[in-house]
């Protein structure tokens, strides 16, 4: 069963897909992350995107689809995945339903532009595990350090202030016309995160049931 987390830069897609992975097992494929690791292993492509990254935009189509398909044929995909930050226009939405993909449920997470905004500038990430933490609402137990596995906590460049705004921009430009597209189809559900994460979690679990 394949599902598509949908949702604004920061609104916690990415925290919440990651445990729902960590409690069943289902594979978090997150665009964002795979074409962070393609920037850091130095590719051709890798750079590029990165130039796209970070200034905000997207990367182009033929780059994500090619990293997508590639992450969905490895084996432990067979029996479904949760894209996260894929879809993120219809031209992308298109390729997926021509691959031959079937995505059972979309989930849209909402919050507030100000929710949003406060969310991007303190989180932090850590870059041995990629365990996603806030400064101040999922703080690490150790400063600047991750509890987890002791790797080094760091800000994304896209983080900064001026690629927010710029982010903030294209999702609505390019990625809001999905709850359009998903409605339509009958498979797209809200999820209002401006609460507690585990009763986020908790809700997002019993969708995926
Ligand atoms: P990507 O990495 O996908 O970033 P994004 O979509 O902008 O999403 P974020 O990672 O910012 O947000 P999130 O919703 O996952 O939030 P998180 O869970 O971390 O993409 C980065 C770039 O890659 C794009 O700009 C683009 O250039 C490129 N790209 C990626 N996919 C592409 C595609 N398909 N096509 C073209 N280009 C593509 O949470 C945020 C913070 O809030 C955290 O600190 C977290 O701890 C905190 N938080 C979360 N939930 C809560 C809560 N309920 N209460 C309190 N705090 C919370």
């Amino acid at each position: 069963m394949s599902f598509v987390f949908l949702g604004p830069p920061g609104v916690g897609k990415g925290l919440i897909a990651k445990m729902v992975h960590e409690k069943t097992g289902i594979p978090h494929i997150s665009t964002g992350d795979l074409l962070r690791d393609a920037a850091k292993n130095g590719s051709k492509e890798g750079k590029k995107a990165r130039e796209y990254m970070h200034k905000g935009r997207l990367v182009p189509d033929h780059v994500v689809i090619d990293l997508v398909k590639r992450r969905i044929a490895k084996r432990d995909c067979k029996k479904g995945f949760i894209l996260d930050g894929f879809p993120r226009r219809l031209s992308q939405a298109k390729a997926l339903s021509k691959s031959g993909i079937r995505v059972e449920k979309v989930i849209d997470f909402k919050a507030s532009h100000d929710t949003i905004v406060w969310r991007i500038k303190g989180r932090r990430i850590c870059e041995k595990c990629g365990a996603i933490y806030h400064v101040e609402n999922v703080p690490s137990k150790k400063e600047d350090i991750c509890h987890k596995c002791d790797g080094k906590l760091y800000q994304r460049d896209d983080d900064k202030p001026g690629a927010i705004k710029k982010r903030l921009k294209v999702y609505h430009k390019k990625t809001e016309p999905l709850i359009g597209y998903y409605k339509k189809k009958g498979i797209l559900i809200e999820v209002e995160t401006e609460k507690p994460i585990p009763q986020i979690l908790k809700e997002t679990l019993s969708i995926l049931k």
